[in-house]
């Protein structure tokens, strides 16, 4: 039994940071539930270290102001970190939201953020760490895959995990099918853990996260599509 106290985390404001590197398909998903009223949030910035990133011209689109600075410009990462806690600030951000972004952050962001900053990551941490996640779990051979929204530490993929979702691997599928259907329960998963970390009344003891009974409810709903089996091209 753990000896460890719990706390409540304190009930962060509704602004987002948003960092990515790429794609930015989540930070659609989560623009997308504010958009539909299921999330209730506002997205402050979205700040990317990459200039071509995708997700710039998803931020543009729904009309929110963005930011890129690319790391090489930097010593080291921990004044390029003060730099992106710099203009998260400046835009009023309370909590960020990695969604992508494919560098591990400094303690100068953790400790600006302290348990305000989300990772998502597509395997069923602590297993499949690191890139290609889907492609290991298939390569693994497991039965069961998902993915992982947590707190953000100093280290690739490890912090305390706030939501998890599961899907059934079919014998048909391949690395661009579970891929793509682990990044639809993303998109779903994401979105809903922010908003339990924004309703507050999270407790942490030690590593744990405990949700409150109508939290873990909502957490319980994620109905996916992503479980539907799908039709493959023979
Ligand atoms: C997602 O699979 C996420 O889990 C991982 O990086 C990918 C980002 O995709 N951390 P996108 O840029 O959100 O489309």
């Amino acid at each position: 039994m753990t000896t460890e106290s719990i706390r409540t985390l304190p009930t962060p404001g509704r602004r987002l940071g948003v960092l990515i590197s790429g794609r930015g398909s989540n930070l659609q998903a989560i623009l997308d539930a504010i958009e539909t009223g299921s999330l209730n949030a506002e997205v402050a910035l979205v700040f990317s270290n990459r200039g071509k990133a995708r997700g710039l011209e998803i931020a543009k689109a729904y009309g929110v102001p963005t930011a890129v600075l690319s790391h090489r410009a930097f010593p080291d990462r921990e004044t390029y970190d003060a730099e992106i806690v710099k203009q998260l600030r400046e835009h009023g951000a309370d909590v960020v939201c990695l969604a992508g972004f494919m560098r591990i952050v400094s303690p100068v962001l953790l400790n600006a953020f302290p348990d305000r900053v989300l990772n998502i990551h597509p395997s069923l941490l602590p297993a499949f760490k690191g890139l290609d996640a889907p492609c290991q779990a298939l390569d693994y051979g497991v039965r069961i895959a998902g993915c992982t929204v947590h707190f953000a530490d100093e280290t690739l993929d490890t912090g305390p995990v706030l939501l998890q979702a599961a899907i059934r691997v079919h014998d048909e599928d391949t690395h661009e099918t579970l891929t793509q259907r682990i990044l639809t329960l993303e998109h779903q998963i994401y979105p809903r853990a922010i908003g339990l970390l924004l309703d507050g009344g999270i407790r942490r003891q030690g590593r744990r996260i405990l949700l409150s009974e109508a939290a873990e409810r909502a957490a319980a709903e994620i109905h996916s599509e992503a479980e539907r089996k799908p039709t493959y091209a023979q």
